[in-house]
């Protein structure tokens, strides 16, 4: 490979870590596998793969379950602030960055020498800044903003590593969620969820309780193969020079090929609260899968169960957030009724951050899957409802 290749990430491979919410990396897993990408190793917070940053791209485009993906530019030893300094200073960020450009820097740092992570980035703006204007007289603009060039400094003892942060802002939100409503679960986190229940997406998904909507709405995209980048248009890699939009296009374009028309099973949401279903509405239309799922304003247990089979998912408040524990006690016990009385043949699911709660259920579960809701301590509990 001659230099000007080597020096263009879009087309040389690297390692890939992507990070995503603590315990969810088993999902982003199962995501890259379905993707043809390999797993090279797995953490709480993330996984690691290889490719070029065109393979970032389709990351970026496609994963559900995941925050960000990291391409790795470089590695180097710093036992001080200083050899940082020096090791930021040496990569040719000339190759990379534009002198009239932007970039941000965030990083983490595990040593005894920092204790503010301020400070290493302050350091790492510091070498880049001064390589640009050795180079080309003048250095780009930088500051918090994450929506052009991004990069990662991750600094553990002695060990510095550096990334392009390939996604800039979180790819965690979907970019549908336009009307906000009360304790909405992040949409990386309810994919997760979907991914963890047994739902094949052919059978019915009913998910009363259903707020603003996240968890119907993520269902309709997973079930119909739509990549939930294709609704964002800025991304951190396409601040970094090498940048091909034609192939970027035809990323999109292919992503959007792979969308299906399904049919056969119904995904139905309902809430007791009239804004709730007005939020979720105007998400799902954004989301543009507003004709594939059934909003419907009730209490839950006169949610439609339809005849066959499929799963039925319920987040209910717990206490913490909205809501009181002794009010909700009676909540939970009629969850329990209305997955005995009226949901034989399928699944139930219940996300919740309060298993206290969730014993007035008053059934068996099937399983229990543990997730964080934020930091919150959160388990899926799983029924099977005969
Ligand atoms: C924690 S929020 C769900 C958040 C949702 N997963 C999201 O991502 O936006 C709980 C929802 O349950 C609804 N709710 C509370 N009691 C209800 C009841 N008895 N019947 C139906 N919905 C109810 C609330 O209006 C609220 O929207």
């Amino acid at each position: 490979m001659n230099t000007a290749e080597s020096l263009n990430p879009f087309k040389t491979n690297s390692r890939i870590v992507i990070t995503c919410a603590n315990r969810n990396s088993t999902y982003v897993s199962m995501e890259l596998k379905k993707l043809g990408f390999p797993v090279l190793g797995t953490s709480h917070m993330s996984v690691e793969t290889e490719g070029s940053m065109a393979d970032c791209m389709i990351l970026n485009l496609h994963l559900f379950t995941a925050h960000r993906v990291l391409y790795l530019l470089d590695s180097f030893v710093a036992k001080n602030p200083d050899q940082l300094y020096e090791g930021i200073y040496k990569i040719k960020w000339e190759h990379y960055l534009r002198e009239d450009g932007y970039f941000s820097i965030s990083s983490y740092s595990d040593n005894e020498h920092v204790v503010d992570t301020r400070y290493t980035n302050l350091r790492c703006k510091d070498a880049i800044a001064d390589r640009m204007v050795s180079v080309f007289g003048k250095r780009p603009d930088s500051g918090p903003m994450k929506n052009r060039a991004v990069i990662f400094v991750h600094w553990k003892n002695k060990d510095v590593r550096v990334y392009f942060d390939t996604s800039g802002d979180t790819i965690s939100k979907h970019g549908y969620r336009k009307v906000p409503w009360k304790a909405p679960l992040q949409e990386s986190l309810a994919a997760a969820i979907i991914m963890a229940t047994s739902w094949d997406m052919k059978t019915h998904f009913i998910n009363p309780m259903c707020g603003s909507g996240t968890l119907a709405i993520e269902a309709a995209l997973m079930a119909q193969h739509r990549a939930p980048g294709l609704l964002r248009s800025n991304f951190g890699f396409m601040h970094i020079k090498g940048f091909d939009i034609t192939l970027w296009n035809k990323c999109r374009k292919e992503a959007a090929q792979k969308k299906i028309k399904t049919e056969g099973y119904r995904i139905i949401a309902t809430d007791i609260d009239d804004r709730a279903i007005k939020a979720a509405k105007e998400n799902a239309k954004t989301a543009g899968v507003n004709h594939y799922i059934e909003f419907v304003k009730c209490p839950f247990e006169e949610t439609e169960i339809p005849q066959g089979n499929g799963i039925v998912l319920l987040n209910p408040e717990y206490g913490l957030r909205m809501g009181e524990e002794k009010h909700l006690k009676a909540t939970y016990k009629a969850i329990g009724d209305f997955f005995k009385k009226k949901c034989r043949g399928y699944t139930g699911y219940v996300f919740t951050g309060n298993l206290q709660l969730a014993k007035n259920i008053g059934l068996r579960t099937s399983k229990k899957i543990e997730f964080y809701n934020a930091k919150i301590d959160s388990r899926l509990l799983e029924y099977q409802l005969y």
